[in-house]
C-alpha cells in the first residue's frame, strides 16, 4: 500500500507540477488533497507546456486517474474549462474523480476575497483573487456549498440563501457593494451540475479501497510549508493544510498508510504575495534569479519574489511533515554564480538562531546568517547522474542535504521531465 505525499516545502512553486508528473507513469492515483485554483502547477511534456490550476498533474499521464479530494475547494467555471482546454490537447480527462464532500467556489466567495483584500489595504495578504479564503471560512463556519449540494436543488438554494443572509449585509454595509441575488447565483450552480455529474463519486472509499489492493497513490500539495494556515508565515498564509496531515484529513486516508513524504525544495527560495522572507534580495541577484529562473507566477502572472536558499526552512519543513526525501529543483538556474550564499542561521535582535522561531515578530526581524559556497560555470541541463555535475555543484547539493535533514533523492536541471538527475528511486 504505497502512499507518497509530495509538497512544497517553501512559500510554494517550488517544481511539484513537474515532479508529481514526473512520478504519474509510475502511480495508480494522484489526489489533489486541498486548495484549489489558487494553485499554478506546470508540466513540460516534450514542447507542450501545461499549466494546471485544478487539476492534478497526473491528468498528463493516460494510466493514472487524477482525484480531486474531498479538502479541495472548487470553482466549477475553472474545473470546466481546465478540463475542456486540455480536452482540446487531446489529453483524455474522463477518468477524473471528484469528491461530493469537496466544498465550491460560490461567485460570492470570489467577490469577498476581493473586497477583503482591498479594504485591508496595506494589510492586504496579496491572495490569489480565487475566493480559496472565504471559501474555507464559509466551510469552517457550516455555510459552505458541497459539490453533493448542487443535485439537490432545494437544499442548494436553502444554503446558498443562509450564506447570503450575512453576506449580504457584510456587502452592502461595510464594502459599500450591491447585494447578490440569491437566485443568480443558484441558477449558475445549477448549470454546472449535470457537467459535473459524471465525476462525482466516492472518493474516500475509493481511495482507500485502492490502498487495499496495493494500488499506488501520490498525493500533491498546492502551495507550501510556509503557507499553511497552521504551520505557515500567519497571517500571510494561505487558508488550507499544505502540510503533510492535510493529505490524510483532505482525502480521507489514515496516517498510517502514507509510506513517504517528499519535499519539493527549489535550489533557492520565492515568495509570491505579502508577508516575511528572511533571504528576499532586492539587487541584480535577485533580478537575475527572477529572470533566470523565469519567476513569475502561473496564475497571477506576478512577479515572484527570489532570495537565496533558507536552510532554517528547509529544516523546518522536514520537522513538520516528517520528510522522507527531497526532490531538489531548479539547480540548472544556479549556474554562473561565482559565490552562492546559503542561509544557515538567522540573527534575531543579536542572538543567533538555528530553527525557524514561532514568534512571529522575531520571524519578522530575521536577518539571515549566510555561508557561501564555491559555484560553477559548466552548462549542468544535459547531466543524468550525480558524478555528471560538477564537483562545486555536487558539493552544494551535498551542503543543502546536510543542513536540511533528509536525503536529496532527486534533482531538477531543467523544465523537461526528462531533465532530472534520479539518486535514489521514490516507489
Ligand atoms: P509548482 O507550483 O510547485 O508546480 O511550480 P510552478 O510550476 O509554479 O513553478 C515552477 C517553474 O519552474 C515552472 O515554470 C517549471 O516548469 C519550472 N521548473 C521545474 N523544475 C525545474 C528545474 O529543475 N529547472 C528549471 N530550470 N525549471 C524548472
Ligand atoms: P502553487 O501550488 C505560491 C499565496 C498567495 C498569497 C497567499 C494567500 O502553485 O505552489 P490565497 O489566494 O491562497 O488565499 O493567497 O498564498 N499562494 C501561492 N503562492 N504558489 C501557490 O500555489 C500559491 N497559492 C497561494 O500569493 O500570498
Ligand atoms: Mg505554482
Amino acid at each position: 500500500m504505497p502512499a507518497l505525499v509530495l509538497l512544497g516545502a517553501q512559500w510554494g512553486d517550488e517544481g511539484k507540477g513537474k515532479a508529481t508528473d514526473l512520478l504519474g507513469g509510475s502511480v495508480d492515483y494522484v489526489v489533489r488533497y486541498q486548495g484549489g485554483n489558487n494553485a499554478g502547477h506546470t508540466v513540460v511534456v516534450g514542447d507542450q507546456k501545461y499549466a494546471l490550476h485544478l487539476l492534478p498533474s497526473g491528468i498528463l499521464s493516460p494510466t493514472c486517474v487524477p482525484v480531486i479530494g474531498n479538502g479541495v475547494v472548487v470553482d466549477p467555471s475553472v474545473l470546466l474549462s481546465e478540463l475542456s482546454g486540455l480536452n482540446e490537447r487531446g489529453v483524455d480527462t474522463s477518468k477524473l474523480l471528484l469528491s461530493g464532500n469537496a466544498h465550491i467556489i460560490t461567485p460570492y466567495n470570489v467577490t469577498v476575497d476581493k473586497v477583503t483584500e482591498r479594504f485591508l489595504g496595506k494589510r492586504k495578504i496579496g491572495t490569489t483573487g480565487r475566493g480559496i479564503g472565504p471559501t474555507y471560512a464559509d466551510k469552517i463556519n457550516r455555510v459552505g456549498i458541497r459539490v453533493q449540494d448542487l443535485y439537490d436543488e432545494s437544499i442548494l438554494t436553502q444554503k446558498v440563501e443562509a450564506a447570503l443572509d450575512v453576506k449580504n449585509q457584510i456587502l452592502t454595509k461595510l464594502y459599500n457593494r450591491r447585494a447578490i441575488a440569491v437566485g443568480q447565483v443558484v441558477e449558475e450552480l445549477l448549470g454546472y451540475a449535470e457537467q459535473i455529474k459524471p465525476y462525482v463519486a466516492d472518493t474516500v472509499l475509493v481511495l482507500n479501497q485502492a490502498l487495499e489492493d496495493d494500488k499506488v497513490v501520490l498525493f500533491e500539495g498546492g502551495q507550501g510549508t510556509l503557507l499553511d494556515i497552521d504551520h505557515g508565515t500567519y497571517p500571510f498564509v494561505t487558508s488550507s493544510n499544505p502540510t503533510a496531515g492535510g493529505a490524510c484529513t483532505g482525502a480521507g486516508v489514515g496516517p498510517t498508510k502514507i509510506s513517504r513524504v517528499i519535499g519539493i525544495l527549489k535550489a533557492y527560495t520565492t515568495r509570491v504575495g505579502a508577508g516575511p522572507f528572511p533571504t528576499e534580495l532586492f539587487d541584480e541577484d535577485g533580478e537575475a534569479l527572477r529572470r533566470i529562473g523565469g519567476e513569475r507566477g502561473v496564475t497571477t502572472g506576478r512577479d515572484r519574489r527570489c532570495g537565496w536558499f533558507d536552510a532554517v526552512i528547509a529544516r523546518y519543513a522536514t520537522r513538520v511533515n516528517g520528510l522522507t526525501d527531497f526532490f531538489l529543483t531548479k539547480l540548472d538556474v544556479l549556474t554562473g554564480w561565482e559565490q552562492i550564499p546559503v542561509c544557515v542561521a538567522y540573527e534575531i535582535d543579536g542572538r543567533r538562531v538555528e530553527e525557524l522561531p514561532y514568534s512571529q515578530t522575531d520571524f519578522h526581524h530575521a536577518k539571515p546568517v549566510y555561508e557561501t559556497f564555491p559555484g560553477w560555470s559548466e552548462d549542468i541541463t544535459k547531466a543524468k547522474s550525480f558524478s555528471d555535475l560538477p564537483k562545486n555543484a555536487q558539493n552544494y547539493v551535498r551542503a543543502l542535504e546536510e543542513m536540511s535533514g533528509a536525503p536529496i533523492s532527486a534533482i531538477g536541471v531543467g523544465p523537461g521531465r526528462d531533465e532530472t538527475i534520479e539518486i535514489n528511486s521514490f516507489l
